[in-house]
Order: structure tokens, then C-alpha cells, then sequence
């Protein structure tokens, strides 16, 4: 099959259109047959190398973590998917690589794909929607009446986040350029800041929740726009020792976790806020229930672009530009 590989970390280094064998499927797996793969800026921080300590990738890599196909294979312990089915998932880690032809994932991190989306937008969805989810719904509990603070609303994230806090009856409140403010309030947000113009720290206060996903200065300031009792989600790090037992890491990854993030941890507890690092997991009971609001309509997608197969490092290199109004997919069929 035909594949983007990734023979050696460096930062802005083009992935390789290889020809490659179709990965061997395990008994719990279904081999998808690509459509349409989502890029993520995960990609392009594998890629760079950024996650060598968490994400110990042995190379070469096949890059990819959305997908949006069909199933033309399954494994003897498959019993919810057939051949045939339209499905979308963002495969497990160390089980990744959606842009190739075909790609195996495993059962449990498979939904159907919502019926009125096109591939395109299926494959736009599960990385960010599980991240909306697991932020707003797992770790903060986000409830009706509630005042949220989502950053960067009009990013892959930010577009499912919005929608998604609005369903659970949350006031929604986002950053966004001026050219945005019309999407994330279509989106359903109720206070839009420009953050060009103006300090989300002027307009907020008392918020329930924020979801962060931006740098160390503006996760500082959203810890000063939560009441007390309020819960800060960051999935733009400083990781937490939670995370380092999570994942089981190494002795000397979880003091470097601890260390990493002591500081913001100290400031969260002044202010009798909570702070928690996500890093978002594949998860198909979750996915099955997002895409369920997708296809009533509750949530719709945001695709910015759609790129050829063959322009994949085009379209790493223009979601890194950190531009984009939605997701970012690459077509194969
Ligand atoms: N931990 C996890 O599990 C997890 C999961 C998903 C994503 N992430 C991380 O979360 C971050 C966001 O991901 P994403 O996929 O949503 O990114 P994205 O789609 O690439 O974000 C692009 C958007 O960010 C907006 N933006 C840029 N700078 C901004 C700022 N200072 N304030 C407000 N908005 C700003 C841009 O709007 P303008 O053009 O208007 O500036 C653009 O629409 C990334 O760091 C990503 O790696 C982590």
C-alpha cells in the first residue's frame, strides 16, 4: 500500500511516500481502507520529535491519528463491524497511521460513521471531538448553567468544544482573531474576545471551567478568570504526576511531570481552583456517543481544507502555520 513515512525526527521534516506492506491485523482489529485521514498537530510534534518521551515511537512511523473509510477485513474476535461498514476512529496509540491506504483499528475504538457526513468530515472529527469530550465531560463535568471558557474557538478543538458545551447547556466564552468571531458565534459562543485586541482577562471572571490550549502566559492568566472551586483542563501541557501514572511512565518522566508543572499546581491551589493535564485516548463508547450527536445535528463539522493524498506535507505544513478555521483532512479515495 501506499504510505507517509517517517524515517528520522527533525523538526519541519517532509514525511516519505513509500510503497509499504498493509500492517498485519490482530484478532481484536478491523483493517479500514482509507478515505479520508484528519491531521493533527500531534502529527507534526511526533514528527519533530517532541514526544519521544511520552509517545516512544520505534521508526519508521506511518503518521495519522484520524480516519475516516471502510471496513474490508476483520479480525476473528470482531463482533460489532462488518465489512462493509462506513466507520471512523482515531486509532490507539502505537497503533497509528491513517495516512496510508489502509490502516488496522481496533474494535473498541470504532464508531460508525455518522450517515449525512461526507469521509471528509468523518475523519475531521475523532481526535478533537474525543478531546472536547474527555476535557468537558470527563475531567470538568461540565454542567448546564455553567460559564466556560474555551480558548482558540475557532481551531479543530475550539469549533467541537464550543458546540459540544453548548449542548450540555454551558455559557460559552472564546478567543478568536476578528476574521473568526462570526464562525465561533455561529458556533454558538455567547462572549467572543478578539485576543488581538483585547485581554480575555478584562472581560472574564467566575468561570466554572476553562479548557486551555494555549501557552504558559495565557494558562497563567485563565487560572485568575476561574472561581474558586472552578477546574482548569489543560491540553497544552505543562503534563501533571497524574498523567506521568497514567501512562505508566518511567521514574525520571514523572519528576520531570512534577517539576514541569509544580509551579502552575502551587498558583491552582492559592486559588482553590483544580488543575489537570489531558492528554486525549482513543476511546470508541465515547466516539459512538459524539457521532451520534453529529448525525442529529447537534454538532456540526468544521472543515477548513481538504488536500490530495499525495499534498500531506502540504497540509502538516499549513495546519502548523496554526491558521486553521476547523480541521485539516487529506482525501484518498
Ligand atoms: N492534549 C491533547 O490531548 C490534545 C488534543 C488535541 C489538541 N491538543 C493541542 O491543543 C492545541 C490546539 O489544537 P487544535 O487542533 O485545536 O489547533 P488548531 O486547529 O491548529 O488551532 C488553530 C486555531 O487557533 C487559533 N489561535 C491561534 N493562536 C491563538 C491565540 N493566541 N488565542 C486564541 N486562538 C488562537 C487560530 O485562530 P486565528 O487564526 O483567529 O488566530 C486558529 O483558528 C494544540 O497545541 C494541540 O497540539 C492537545
Amino acid at each position: 500500500m501506499k504510505a507517509f513515512v517517517l524515517h528520522r525526527y527533525g523538526k519541519k521534516g517532509a514525511l516519505e511516500l513509500a510503497e509499504v506492506p498493509i500492517p498485519e491485523l490482530r484478532d481484536d482489529e478491523v483493517l479500514v481502507q482509507v478515505h479520508a485521514a484528519g491531521v493533527n498537530l500531534l502529527d507534526c510534534k511526533i514528527r519533530d520529535g517532541e514526544f519521544k518521551l511520552i509517545l516512544p515511537y520505534r521508526l519508521p512511523l506511518i503518521l495519522g491519528h484520524d480516519v475516516a473509510g471502510v471496513v474490508v477485513r476483520i479480525g476473528p474476535r470482531v463482533r460489532q463491524f462488518k465489512v462493509g461498514d462506513e466507520v471512523c476512529a482515531r486509532p490507539d496509540d502505537f497503533r497509528i497511521g491513517s495516512f496510508a491506504e489502509f490502516v488496522p483499528v481496533k474494535e473498541a475504538s470504532l464508531a460508525l460513521k455518522p450517515r449525512g457526513l461526507t469521509m471528509e468530515e468523518a475523519a475531521s472529527i475523532p481526535l478533537v471531538a474525543l478531546t472536547a469530550w474527555q476535557a468537558l465531560v470527563v475531567k470538568a463535568g461540565l454542567k448546564k448553567g455553567q460559564k466556560v471558557f474555551i480558548q482558540a474557538g475557532s481551531g479543530g478543538v475550539g469549533t467541537v468544544a464550543i458546540q459540544l458545551a453548548r449542548h450540555l447547556g454551558a455559557t460559552v466564552a472564546t478567543t478568536t482573531s476578528s476574521a473568526n468571531v462570526d464562525l465561533v458565534k455561529r458556533l454558538g459562543a455567547d462572549v467572543v474576545i478578539d485576543y488581538r485586541n483585547q485581554d480575555f482577562e478584562d472581560v472574564l471572571r467566575d468561570c466554572d471551567v476553562v479548557l486551555n490550549s494555549q501557552d504558559g502566559k495565557t494558562l497563567a492568566k485563565s487560572l485568575r478568570v476561574l472561581k474558586a472551586g472552578g477546574k482548569l483542563v489543560s491540553i497544552s501541557g505543562p503534563p501533571d504526576p497524574d498523567f506521568g501514572t497514567e501512562i505508566g511512565a518511567p521514574w525520571f518522566v514523572k519528576l520531570a511531570m512534577r517539576l514541569l508543572s509544580s509551579g502552575v499546581r502551587r498558583q491552582a491551589k492559592r486559588r482553590e481552583v483544580g488543575y489537570s493535564f489531558l492528554f486525549m485516548r482513543a476511546n470508541g463508547s465515547q466516539l459512538r456517543e459524539i457521532t451520534r450527536l453529529f448525525d442529529a445535528g447537534v454538532i456540526q463539522p468544521v472543515v477548513d481544507r481538504v488536500f490530495p493524498f499525495e499534498s500531506t506535507n502540504e497540509a502538516m505544513a499549513y495546519v502548523e502555520a496554526g491558521r486553521a478555521k476547523g480541521k485539516v483532512v487529506v482525501k484518498l479515495r
